[in-house]
């Protein structure tokens, strides 16, 4: 008999034909009264997928009252309440280290995007503004300095991208990082002070909440730039469309947002800012690979007994 498993997430076509061949495979969104199929169905499920748009909150949690594992599509958790599934004994996997390569390229990608202008260059060449004029003057990239809110996975993985570059590289975590030949700068005001780009890629959750507030977007200045790959709620929004607009800061490059995927109307009228649709980790590639480890951990789970990938509480 097939394990009955339940999918709440946003999770690729092929990943869930897959889950569906080898699983008794319920998907939560295709149910006509979903709360209703939960009280029906709940206790009937040992295993749920989810993916890191949706997580799984506590109160879902509770209506699968037999539930052992999870498996998220994606790294980020701030949607999982990874605590209580280990207060309750719930196995969670996730999808580390084989999205690093492609969101290190985006945040570099939008790095040099908003210092060069590039999708504004485009947008004034498809208007025909070239026949009229020549497009202003842009930052340089090479051998700027480059500070990271965030030195884990994926931040170093940017930091390295970076050596191409000949940048200069210092970075802000917690807790200062041992293995690393980048510089620890312990206050996050003198490392946007320092930085030209400030990359954010921390941990998403209430314990970065708006970590990038007023005060970090005035230290960054109105020559410096910031960029956003981690999550929409680890900058005031508020704070950076002020300074976007006051040219407090020279740019901002955000694939993230804090209510996407809604993104504040005003931001779109800023020729400062570069936002893209939440797509670090979206190549064919990437999304394939964690595709496979979100089948693969549920695999090695329910054989082993293990996670090829598993996640603990911050
Ligand atoms: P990771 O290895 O766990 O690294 C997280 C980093 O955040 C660590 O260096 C951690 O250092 C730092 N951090 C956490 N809280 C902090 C705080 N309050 N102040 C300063 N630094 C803090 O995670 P990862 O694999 O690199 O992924 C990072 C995040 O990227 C994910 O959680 C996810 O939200 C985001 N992400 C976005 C996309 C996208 O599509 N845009 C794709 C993948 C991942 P300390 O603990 O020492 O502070
Ligand atoms: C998402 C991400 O997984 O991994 C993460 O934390 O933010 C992305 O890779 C992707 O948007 C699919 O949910």
């Amino acid at each position: 008999m097939k394990t009955p498993l339940l999918n709440v997430g946003k999770l690729p076509p092929a990943l869930v034909a897959r889950l569906a061949q080898a699983y008794a495979l319920s998907t939560l969104a295709d149910e006509k009264d979903p709360a209703q199929f939960l009280l029906e169905h709940g206790a009937s499920f040992t295993a749920l997928t989810t993916s890191a748009a949706v997580g799984a909150n506590q109160a879902l949690m509770d209506q699968l009252p037999h539930l052992q594992v999870i498996s998220n599509f994606g790294v980020g958790l701030d949607k999982v309440d990874v605590a209580h599934a280990q207060t309750r004994g719930i196995a969670v996997g996730y999808t580390p280290d084989v999205l690093n390569d492609c969101v290190a390229d985006i945040a570099f990608g939008l790095l040099i995007d908003v210092a060069r202008g590039m999708s504004a260059a485009d947008r004034f060449v498809r208007a025909g503004q070239w026949t009229q004029g020549v497009f202003p003057l842009a930052r340089k990239v090479s051998g700027a300095k480059l500070g990271l809110v965030g030195m884990g996975r994926i931040g170093r993985t940017i930091a390295k991208r970076s050596s191409g570059f000949d940048m200069q590289v210092r970075y802000h975590t917690r807790t200062p990082v041992a293995d690393v030949p980048w510089s620890y700068e312990p206050s996050l005001l003198e490392l946007a002070a320092w930085a030209d780009f400030l990359v954010v890629i921390t941990a998403g959750g209430a314990g970065t909440r708006h970590l990038i507030n007023a005060e970090v977007l005035k230290a960054l200045g109105a020559e410096g730039f910031l960029i956003n790959v981690a999550r929409g709620s680890v900058v005031d929004e508020a704070a950076l469309l002020l300074a976007l607009q006051n040219r407090q800061i020279a740019g901002a490059a955000l694939d993230v947002f804090e209510n996407e995927p809604k993104v504040p109307a005003a931001f779109m009228a800023q020729d400062n800012a570069v936002l893209l649709p939440h797509i670090a980790s979206a190549t064919r590639e990437t999304r394939q690979a964690m595709a496979d480890r979100v089948f693969d951990n549920l695999q090695a789970f329910f054989s082993q007994g293990i996670l090829l990938s598993a996640a603990s509480a911050p």
